[in-house]
C-alpha cells in the first residue's frame, strides 16, 4: 500500500510531511484510503464475516451507555427492491449488503416502562444522542469492510420516503432511519476525492474563518484539475446557466441553493413518538 504522504496527498491534493507513526499503519492505512463503492462484483460476502463486521461497528462508543441504535440487515429481495425504489438508489437492489442504519430511543424507551418508570427524556437532545451514537456505529462497519477489502456506500437517499420506509421494515416508537449503507467487493475503481483542506477544518484554540475565500479557491482549482464537472453535469444548470468556473464552491452553494427533497423529518420524527422538546 502507498506510504503516508502519498495517502494524504491523494487526500487533500496537497503535499503531505508525515511521519510514520509507531504503530497502527494499516488502520491508518485503510482510513486515509477511503472511498466510496457504488458497484460491486457478484461475490457474495460472508455471513459470518458479516457477522464480526457487524460486531465491529456495535464496538463504537455511545453516549450515556445507552446503545441508542439498531442496524436492520436487509436481506429479502423484495425489501431491498422496494427500498431501492423508495430511496431512488438503483444499486440497493442488487448489492450484495444492504444495512439500515436507525436511530433508537425506542428500545430504551420500553425497558424504562417495563420497569415502571416514566420515560423522561423525549428531548430533542436525545433524538440527537441517538443519530450520533447511530453515525458512530456506522462508520465504524465501514472502516471494518473497507479494511478486508470491501467497498461501501452511505445512502441518505433512504431518507427520501420516511413514511414508506418506516412502514416497509416496521419501525416502532422510537426509531428513525439515519442512512442507509450498501457493500460487497468493489466492482469499479476508485478515486480518492479531495477533502477540504484542514486549514479550513481544523481550528487552534477558537474557531477562525481567515483566509476562507483563497483556500476554497485552491481547493476548487485541485479538484478541478483531478475531476472536472462536464458543462451538462453542472448542477440545477436549468436554473443557474452555465457557470465558468465551476467548482465544488460552486456545486455546493447550487446544491445548498434549493431544497433536497428528502421527507420532512420533524413531521416523522412526531409520528415516531418524539417531543423534540
Ligand atoms: C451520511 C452520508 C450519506 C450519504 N448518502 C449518499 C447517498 O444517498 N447516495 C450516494 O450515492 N452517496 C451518498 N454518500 C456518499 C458521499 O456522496 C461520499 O462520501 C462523498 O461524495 C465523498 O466521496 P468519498 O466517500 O468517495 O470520499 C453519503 C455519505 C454520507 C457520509
Amino acid at each position: 500500500m502507498a506510504e503516508f504522504d502519498e495517502l494524504v496527498k491523494a487526500r487533500f491534493g496537497t503535499d503531505g510531511d508525515t511521519s510514520p507513526p509507531a504503530a497502527g499503519e494499516e488502520v491508518l492505512k485503510t482510513i486515509l484510503a477511503h472511498r466510496t463503492y457504488r458497484k460491486y462484483s457478484d461475490e457474495p460476502v460472508d455471513e459470518a464475516l458479516l457477522e464480526l463486521l457487524l460486531a465491529c461497528a456495535l464496538s463504537a462508543p455511545a453516549k450515556s451507555d445507552l446503545m441508542q441504535f439498531s442496524v436492520i440487515h436487509v436481506s429479502a429481495e423484495d425489501k431491498k427492491s422496494r427500498l431501492a425504489e423508495l430511496s431512488n438508489t438503483s444499486w440497493i437492489a442488487t448489492a450484495p449488503v444492504v444495512l439500515l442504519f436507525c436511530g433508537d430511543t425506542g428500545r430504551n424507551r420500553s425497558i424504562t416502562r417495563a420497569r415502571g418508570y416514566d420515560y423522561s427524556q423525549n428531548t430533542l437532545d436525545s433524538f440527537f444522542n441517538a443519530a450520533v451514537d447511530t453515525a458512530l456505529v456506522m462508520q465504524n462497519f465501514t472502516i471494518a469492510a473497507e479494511a478486508v477489502g470491501l467497498g461501501c456506500c452511505y445512502v441518505s437517499q433512504v431518507r427520501l420516503h420516511l413514511d414508506e420506509v418506516g412502514e416497509l421494515f416496521a419501525l416502532p416508537e422510537g426509531v428513525f432511519p439515519v442512512c442507509g449503507l450498501t457493500a460487497g467487493w468493489p466492482g469499479e475503481e476508485r478515486d480518492t476525492t479531495y477533502r477540504i483542506p484542514p486549514e479550513v477544518s481544523v481550528h487552534h484554540d477558537v474557531y477562525s474563518s481567515e483566509g476562507l475565500a483563497e483556500s476554497m479557491d485552491g481547493y476548487d482549482a485541485r479538484r478541478n484539475r483531478q475531476r472536472p464537472t462536464p458543462p451538462e453535469k453542472q448542477m440545477y444548470r436549468e436554473h443557474y446557466g452555465e457557470a465558468g468556473n465551476y467548482g465544488w464552491s460552486e456545486n455546493t452553494a447550487r446544491r445548498l441553493s434549493r431544497p433536497d427533497g428528502l421527507s420532512p423529518l420533524r413531521a416523522f420524527l412526531v409520528k415516531q413518538g418524539f417531543d423534540l422538546a
